[in-house]
């Protein structure tokens, strides 16, 4: 989401002179937009502003001068703290507030303001879109932002605010212009994405389901993602979604956060293991080749190993296709920060590096299944090696392909012949005249 916002930020800054540049040393204007979910990345915000001040007193102030903006996360929930540790930073502004960027670049008074959100996702989106820059194949569109769900341990419904659904008709007419500039893949996002839910011009409602069912009919869209689920929200015409349209992907990334039922309570998940069960089976049954996905927080407070095996125990069961998974961060102002009985370090550290074996096993077992089969791949750039091209299969996997040119934005049929834990590799599948297959 933090990649979408960015882009947004440039088309809300592009009518007022500004453009992308490679480099800080190059730039007039750095915004760092950051994330706080866990303890690690808001201190990298702080360690990165540190190399910024370097270059910015380098400069010569009246002729070469460097504004520092501090967006996202971090800015909103540690506004103040950013001033007092880095007082060379001009502007820090909240997630929902990057549409008034121009005005907070044009006020003299930017130093003493944090532009806070609203809460209100609403104002930001719908902004133009740049329409004369091109869109890579494979695009994000955010339908929805915030939170109401206050799971114990996560920043997102303090920094993100409530939960806000974007008008399915301004949606479509986003994803129409990403199409028209060449995108044939879009991922739809939202910290609950399945939750998804607005009112049409007619007065009906729309969920994530019946969104898909629209986007599904726009001509060359080839590929729809969406991501991030929540198990209490997989609705019947979502996997109504995943049985009949192909143009759905295979893959759902559905966060269950622990296998134990203690630790969910504890967690404010308002669901079981069992439940979370029962949602794959659902899924599996709705499309039966579909890849699994998943979030786990190791060393919640309170988590026992016994509730850490009930974690191994789920993830035995479920077989997951790819995983991410974390040390439990305690995060200011979450209920979970300050519950007793936190887990030590080392604990923490000995369960990850357990958990993460196993999913390792498990994303290199699932590769393998690819051996000798062809899949369809959308290639979407450049690889590391001279001729070859990367894309991704419909289960999500990065595919390497020797291919020219001319295919990159094309849909492909490639034999696989090689697996590693993070990708796939192969060869295009020819037709008797040696011609590539592809599909667009
Ligand atoms: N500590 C560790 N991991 C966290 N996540 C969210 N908050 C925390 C935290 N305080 C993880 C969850 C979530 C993912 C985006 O980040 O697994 O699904
Ligand atoms: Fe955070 Fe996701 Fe829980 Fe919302 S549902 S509070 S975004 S972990």
């Amino acid at each position: 989401m933090n990649v979408y916002d960015s882009a947004r930020m440039a088309d809300v800054l592009a009518p007022h002179g500004y453009r992308s540049v490679g480099s800080p040393d190059d730039a007039d204007l750095v915004i760092l937009n950051t994330c706080h979910i866990r303890e690690k990345a808001a201190e990298k915000v702080y360690s990165e502003l540190g190399r910024l001040r370097k270059i910015k007193t380098a400069r010569d102030k009246n002729l070469n001068p460097m504004l520092i903006a501090v967006g996202g996360c971090v800015a909103q929930a540690e506004g103040e703290e950013i001033w007092a540790r880095a007082p060379w930073v001009d502007i820090v502004f909240g997630p929902q507030t990057y549409h008034r960027l121009p005005e907070m670049l044009a006020s003299s008074q930017r130093k003493e303001a944090v532009f806070h959100a609203e809460f209100s996702a609403e104002q930001k989106f719908d902004l133009p879109l740049q329409i004369n820059t091109s869109a890579s194949t494979s695009e994000y569109l955010t339908i929805q932002e915030g939170c109401n769900k206050f799971c114990t341990f996560c920043v997102v419904p303090y920094t993100r605010g409530e939960e806000f659904s974007r008008p399915s008709r301004n949606i479509l007419r986003e994803a129409s212009q990403l199409i028209a500039r060449g995108a044939r893949e879009v991922t739809l996002l939202g910290q609950n994405v399945n939750a998804y839910l607005s009112i049409d011009e007619y007065g009906s409602k729309i969920s994530l389901g019946e969104l898909l069912f629209q986007l599904a009919e726009l001509p060359n869209l080839e590929r729809i993602r969406y991501t991030t689920s929540h198990p209490r929200d997989m609705h019947k015409e979502l996997l109504d979604a995943h049985r009949q349209l192909p143009e759905v992907m295979p893959y759902v990334h559905l966060p269950v956060q622990s296998g134990s039922n203690s630790v969910l309570t504890d967690m404010n998940r308002r669901h079981t293991a069992d439940d979370y069960r029962h949602a794959i089976d659902q899924l599996r049954t709705a499309r039966p080749d579909i890849a699994i996905s998943s979030d786990f927080i190791v060393g919640f407070p309170g988590e026992s190993e016994a509730d850490f095996l009930d974690t191994l125990t789920l993830v035995r069961e479920v077989e997951y296709a790819q995983a991410y998974s974390f040390k439990y961060s305690a995060r200011p102002g979450t209920p979970a920060a300050i519950m007793r009985k936190q887990v030590s370090e080392d604990e923490k550290k000995a369960r990850l590096a357990e958990l993460q074996n196993l999913l390792r096993q498990q994303q290199i077992s699932f590769n393998k299944k690819f051996i000798g089969k062809t899949v369809s791949v959308l290639l979407e750039r450049h690889g590391r090696h001279n001729g070859q091209l990367v894309g991704r299969s419909p289960h999500m996997q990065m595919v390497h392909v020797n291919a020219s040119d001319s295919l990159l934005g094309k849909l492909v049929q490639v034999n696989i012949d090689g697996v590693d834990k993070n990708s796939l590799s192969g060869h295009l599948f020819t037709d008797k005249f040696q011609q590539p297959k592809v599909t667009n």
